[in-house]
């Protein structure tokens, strides 16, 4: 298979997407909770359609996933949106398709309000004010977060203005990021439950969001307590919507070696891949997976991107064997967030993408060309570039 590919790829295994998929199928069915995938983390066409083979619905964050998903996967999923972004020409767009819609704040709704289908159930993003993530950038009840009502104000806005919430049937919320364990989904879902208990008597569907890593996870039972307080205490009907948790184990970027000179006191392999294609590897500054790496192996490498960005590097690596000019390298677990975030910086082309298929055979998807650079610099008469 590795002389079919040309680096730099992305290779999605059908095969790990599939039993991912199985998983988290089988944990929701469990929960009795309906299960949404969020195309932000991989919107490729191979991966949507097998993903709508498991999922209830899709929750989008923009009007082009809404019409990419509503394209590729057909009419029978529940069409989800949210986003501190909604626009009345979205809502006009997608009309009664739009299933649920949920808005960020309550002067969106107020402004909205007369632009939604009657078909479309509303509900409001609230943050819930626990926060479980290092990084504020990626901590969604950080101070002055721009995402959702915070729980104490509409605790408070449901005593002192309840005319406001008039149309809202839902609450959403999200407040974590790779999680590994569903204490901190319980911890919330129990706040939630002490903070707001008569607006939850009120409404008629929660979603819980994405951010935990069901495959590394040995434990379910904080999660079935959490969905069962929603469910159980409150009848409501439930949605989780992950990301990450069904497609980053099924993505590896593969690259080759095309040089390796001396550092000061490790060698430098320069590889024809980039943080472009991983730039959650440069926001975060950690170490990807690669095959065949061995800790304290005898032969250590720097593996450098190929853009002049100094801090274009995926860090240090040792392995048991030389690396030659001509090596393939390839990054594990990259099938989240890195394609749908990938770019050309330095003109540096995207990933081509092959899928491995089902009986191993492996196809090519899509190949980027200078014509896609060029587009995207504004050259409109491709031919005379
Ligand atoms: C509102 C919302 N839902 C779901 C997700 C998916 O999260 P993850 O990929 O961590 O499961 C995100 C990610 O940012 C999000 O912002």
């Amino acid at each position: 298979m590795a002389d079919k590919i040309e680096t730099p790829a992305f290779v999605m295994d059908e095969n790990t997407l599939q039993s991912d998929l199985a998983l988290l199928r089988n944990v929701a069915d469990q929960a009795s909770c309906k299960l949404l995938y969020s195309p932000k983390a991989c919107s490729l066409s191979t991966v949507l359609r097998s993903v709508a083979r498991k999922v209830d619905g899709f929750a989008c964050s923009s009007p082009f996933e809404l019409r990419l998903v509503d394209q590729l996967c057909g009419g029978s999923h529940s069409l989800h949106l949210v986003s501190p972004l909604i626009k009345r020409e979205t809502l006009a767009a997608f009309g009664e398709r739009l299933n649920y819609l949920t808005v960020n704040s309550l002067s969106q709704w107020e402004r909205l309000r007369g632009a939604v289908s009657s078909e479309t159930k509303v509900g409001l993003r609230v943050n819930p004010q626990r926060s479980f993530v290092r990084d504020p950038r990626y901590d969604p009840c950080q101070q002055n977060s721009k995402l959702g009502l915070s729980i104490s104000r509409l605790a408070d806005r449901f005593e002192t203005a309840p005319a406001s919430l008039r149309g809202i049937t839902g609450l959403h919320f999200h407040n974590n990021c790779d999680s590994t364990d569903f204490t901190s989904f319980l911890e919330t879902a129990r706040h939630i439950r002490d903070v707001i208990p008569k607006v939850l008597r009120q409404i008629e569907w929660i979603n819980l969001g994405g951010g935990y890593l069901f495959n590394l996870v040995a434990d379910f039972a904080e999660f079935y307590a959490a969905v069962a307080i929603f469910r159980e205490t409150f009848g409501l009907e439930v949605f989780i919507e992950p990301g990450a948790a069904a497609v980053q184990r099924c993505g590896t970027i593969e690259a080759t070696v095309h040089d390796i000179f001396d550092g000061d006191d490790v060698q430098i392999a320069i590889l024809d891949t980039t943080v472009n294609h991983m730039s959650e590897v440069f926001e975060f500054q950690f170490e990807p997976d690669v095959l065949g790496h061995v800790d304290n192996g005898p032969y250590s490498y720097i593996l450098a991107g190929c853009t002049c960005l100094a801090g274009d590097t995926f860090g240090q690596y040792s392995f048991d064997r030389a690396l030659t000019i001509g090596a393939k390298i390839t990054f594990l677990n990259m099938g989240a967030y890195t394609m749908s975030k990938a770019h050309r910086f330095n003109g540096v082309s995207l990933p081509t993408i092959y899928t491995r298929r089902l009986d191993g055979s492996v196809d090519e998807i899509r190949t980027d060309s200078f014509d896609d650079f060029a587009r995207h610099a504004g050259v409109t008469d491709i031919a005379a570039a």
